[in-house]
């Protein structure tokens, strides 16, 4: 894929480029874009990374690596979490929140964990070194890419800053929320160059997409 501005080597003539993040988020997501009027096909099976659904190329990938193909100017839009947004200290548009995949943030301990905290484990260290920071904390932060609440119950931290979303993760690991850092829903995103050049495509879809039930 060649990185520069316009030029991506998944682009097809006309066609809207579109970063969708794996995983629970990609349902919902096609659902809030198929029901602002965007006709895309399901994927095909197999493992392609980007397909041509119709209206849009969509191109998959962790919710982390969204805002960098936004920014960057490889897709024209994406949808993302707040929480990403926030870790990663995103500039990108942000016309429409969603309302969907609605969690918050929190830091979590084993259940009636009574010691100091001296080591938090997360997949986000800035707003975690930010949230210590307030609480007059000097914990230390140690940066994992998954399954966090493992950290906790190994001993590897004796706290963690990660999502919760049903709350399943932690009762079924006998964890507790001790403080809730910061709420999030999924944001629809755009390139800033996008937005001018693409206006006649994005601009009526932002406004579909304002119109869904639970969005803003
Ligand atoms: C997220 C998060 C928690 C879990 C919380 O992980 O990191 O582990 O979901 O959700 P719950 O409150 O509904 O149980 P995800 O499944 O996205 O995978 P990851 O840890 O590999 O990022």
């Amino acid at each position: 894929m060649n990185g520069a501005r316009g030029d991506a080597g998944v682009r097809t003539a006309g066609a809207l480029v579109l970063a969708l993040p794996k995983g629970r988020v990609m349902e919902e997501s096609l659902a809030a874009l198929r029901a602002a009027g965007l006709r895309l096909e399901p994927r095909g099976a197999g493992r392609a990374l980007s397909y041509d659904a119709g209206d849009a190329l969509v191109i998959e990938m962790r919710n982390a690596d969204v805002p960098t193909y936004v920014e960057l100017g490889v897709a024209d839009a994406g949808v993302v979490g707040k929480d990403v947004l926030m870790e990663a200290g995103s500039r990108l548009a942000e016309p429409v929140d969603l309302g969907l995949a609605a969690c918050r943030l929190s830091l979590i301990r084993p259940r009636g964990a009574t010691t100091m905290v001296e080591r938090v484990a997360t997949k986000y260290p800035r707003l975690t070194a930010a949230y210590l920071g307030r609480i007059g904390s000097g914990a230390e932060v140690v940066k994992l890419t998954g399954n966090v609440e493992l950290a906790c119950l190994t001993g590897l931290a004796d706290a963690v800053v990660d999502v919760v979303q049903t709350g399943g993760t932690l009762r079924d690991n006998d964890l507790e929320e001790v403080d809730v850092i910061a709420h999030s829903t999924a944001r629809f995103v755009v390139n800033r160059a996008s937005l001018k050049l693409r206006s006649d495509r994005l601009r009526p879809l932002i406004e579909a997409l304002r119109r869904q039930p639970g969005a803003r």
